[in-house]
């Protein structure tokens, strides 16, 4: 009997799911019926998340690095395994940010950021999707990745980070492409600037700055990005294929 719920019988994949915008997913999905595997690099933030989760049993927490084949591989297994099924709800939310001029910036900083959110959307969209696909489970099956308005806008002092969400933008492009046929839905967000634990070190200064051309003059919350996440997975958004969708208040420069 169904429970009413528009997510019931399906289970959601969440990666960066331990904190900000994914912790945020998780809850919505949650509330929707959905059997979550909130995954985190940080084991301990995945699993209080999980304790925020109404019926905590029925989701699970695991550590996942995203930047690491293997340890996408064995998070995806343990999430088969424990929900009973695979994830046909994928939400690419894992990403980090290191602050620096592009001039100074060391190798090892702008391959650490490109690793985890370029390469790390990669791994998990493609060990996710291909594990739907042999399971013949595509039927909406959907997956959302995290760009930001730096990926379309540049971002001074963060050359890498907005170098990389450029790079989610074309590549959620590119898979839509390619999977929409089998029923697979690609699509992405572009937030502006969430209240998240991402954003703390932001100094007030800069912030200031940014809130002066901001049309709403004030930062998002989490739960304004998953709102739009959650939709991007729901059936209602079925004609939305390789969107790139902003999320920011009203950017006005
Ligand atoms: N907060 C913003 O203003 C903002 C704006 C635009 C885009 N975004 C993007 O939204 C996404 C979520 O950001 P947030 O603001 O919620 O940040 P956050 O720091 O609150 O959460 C990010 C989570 O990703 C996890 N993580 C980091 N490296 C990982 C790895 N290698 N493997 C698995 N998990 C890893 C962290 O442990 C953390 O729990 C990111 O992709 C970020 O770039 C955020």
């Amino acid at each position: 009997m169904s429970s009413g719920k528009e997510f019931h019988g399906k289970i959601a994949l969440v990666t960066g799911g331990g904190s900000g915008i994914g912790r945020s997913v998780c809850q919505i999905l949650a509330r929707g019926g959905a059997r979550v595997s909130v995954c985190d690099i940080n084991l301990k933030a995945a699993q209080e998340t999980l304790a925020t989760l109404q019926q905590p049993g029925d989701h699970v927490a695991l550590q996942m690095n995203v930047a690491d084949k293997a340890s996408v591989r064995e998070a995806l297994t343990a999430t088969q395994g424990r929900l009973e099924g695979t994830p046909t709800l994928l939400v690419n939310s894992a990403g980090i940010g290191r602050r620096s001029t592009f001039l100074e910036m060391s190798e090892e900083a702008f391959m650490e950021v490109v690793d985890v959110n370029l390469k790390g959307t990669f791994l998990v969209s493609q060990l996710v999707c291909n594990a739907i696909l042999e399971r013949d489970a595509a039927k909406g099956a959907s997956v959302v990745n995290i760009a930001s308005l730096a990926g379309k806008n540049g971002l001074a002092m963060h050359s890498q980070y907005a170098a990389t969400k450029g790079g989610v933008m074309a590549f959620t492009k590119s898979c839509a492409k390619e999977l929409a046929k089998t029923g697979i839905r690609v699509n992405c967000v572009l937030p502006g600037a969430i209240r998240t634990p991402m954003m703390a070190n932001v100094s007030a200064e800069i912030m200031n700055e940014v809130l002066k051309i901001n049309a709403l003059g004030r930062s998002g919350e989490p739960e304004e990005v998953a709102e739009l996440i959650v939709f991007l997975l729901s059936e209602k958004s079925s004609y939305m294929v390789g969107a790139c969708v902003e999320v920011t208040g009203g950017h006005m420069a």
